[in-house]
């Protein structure tokens, strides 16, 4: 078989007498991936640029589609991820700490557990099928994220209504708590869909909204994106690109209330020192390459 077929077939390997329905995985778009990757060398060869927040065209097609979604997004606040569950894990990487409160739908997607219970968060459960469950938890609960799937739910396939999603997007707001949306299934729902949620609150407000390319085409090609506020968006950017250069480290703001550390990064001094200073090397190489001015030294 040509290799290029090989790459382009998105097919599970066969096997025998099996009808695997344990994955989500779309079968048959083998057509599609090998067209769409023909189609696409000459724009990707000519924007072969570093460009630490993702191609700039493949960043403005998905604020397009997000637009043609009912959510106005510009290209600058899209970062463009390896798959949705890199773009989950920055989000947690950046914004949860050790013994923080999420929230997350029952069932919901184990990649996201994962991620959630790698940070040491404390997991609070509730029924996916009924969103004003999920508001009143958050009121008793206050917690520091809110990890669910408005626009087709993974596993239920349920679609949360716009009423229900402006709810989830006041309290949400009103309490202090960031949203992560997981809007992987909204193109495949044939119901009527809204706008995702992050459309019902200011733009500015703390709604993260994840999506990707692997159910609709092929997750071999790993492109996923995730929109965030600038305040945010900057700091998922830095982890990210800090993670390429091998080094992770714990973002300022974690460390403060409103904010107040935005600018910072925590470094754990008790590594020993050429630890430590391996990985001082490295988050410098990482932060000349992702452009320091972006984020503001912090006022004393
Ligand atoms: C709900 C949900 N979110 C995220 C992901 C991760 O997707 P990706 O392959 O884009 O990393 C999956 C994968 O199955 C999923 O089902």
């Amino acid at each position: 078989m040509p290799r290029s077929e090989r790459v382009a077939d998105s097919s599970p390997p066969p096997s025998a007498g099996i009808v695997d329905l344990s994955a989500a995985r779309p079968a048959g778009r083998g057509e599609l991936v090998r067209a769409a990757l023909s189609a696409a060398t000459d724009d990707v060869v000519a924007s072969m640029d570093y460009s630490p927040f993702g191609l700039v065209p493949l960043r403005s097609a998905i604020a397009d589609h997000l637009t043609a979604a009912g959510l106005a997004t510009r290209p600058q606040e899209v970062l463009v991820t390896s798959g949705a569950q890199q773009a989950i894990g920055l989000a947690c990487d950046l914004l949860v700490r050790a013994g923080d409160t999420v929230v997350v739908e029952a069932p919901t997607y184990p990649g996201a557990i994962d991620a959630f219970a790698r940070a040491g968060a404390r997991l609070v459960f509730v029924p996916a099928d009924d969103p004003l469950v999920i508001a009143r938890a958050l009121g008793r609960l206050r917690p520091r994220l809110l990890y669910l799937m408005p626009g087709c739910h993974a596993i239920t396939g349920r679609v949360l209504s716009a009423d229900a999603r402006a709810v989830l997007a006041r309290e949400s707001q009103r309490l202090g708590t960031v949203v992560l949306e997981d809007n992987i299934f909204s193109d495949f729902t044939l119901a009527d869909q809204p706008p995702p949620l992050a459309a019902f609150a200011p733009r500015d407000a703390a709604v993260c909204t994840v999506g990707s390319l692997s159910k609709l085409i092929w997750n071999g090609l790993r492109v996923g994106w995730i929109r965030a506020p600038a305040a945010l968006g900057d700091g998922i950017g830095f982890l990210r690109e800090a993670e390429r250069h091998g080094v992770r480290c714990a973002p300022g703001r974690a460390f403060s209330r409103q904010a107040a550390h935005a600018g910072c990064l925590r470094l754990m001094y008790v590594q020993p020192h050429d630890e430590l200073r391996k990985g001082v090397d490295r988050l410098s190489r990482a932060w000349g390459e992702y452009g320091a001015p972006r984020c503001a030294a912090p006022s004393a």
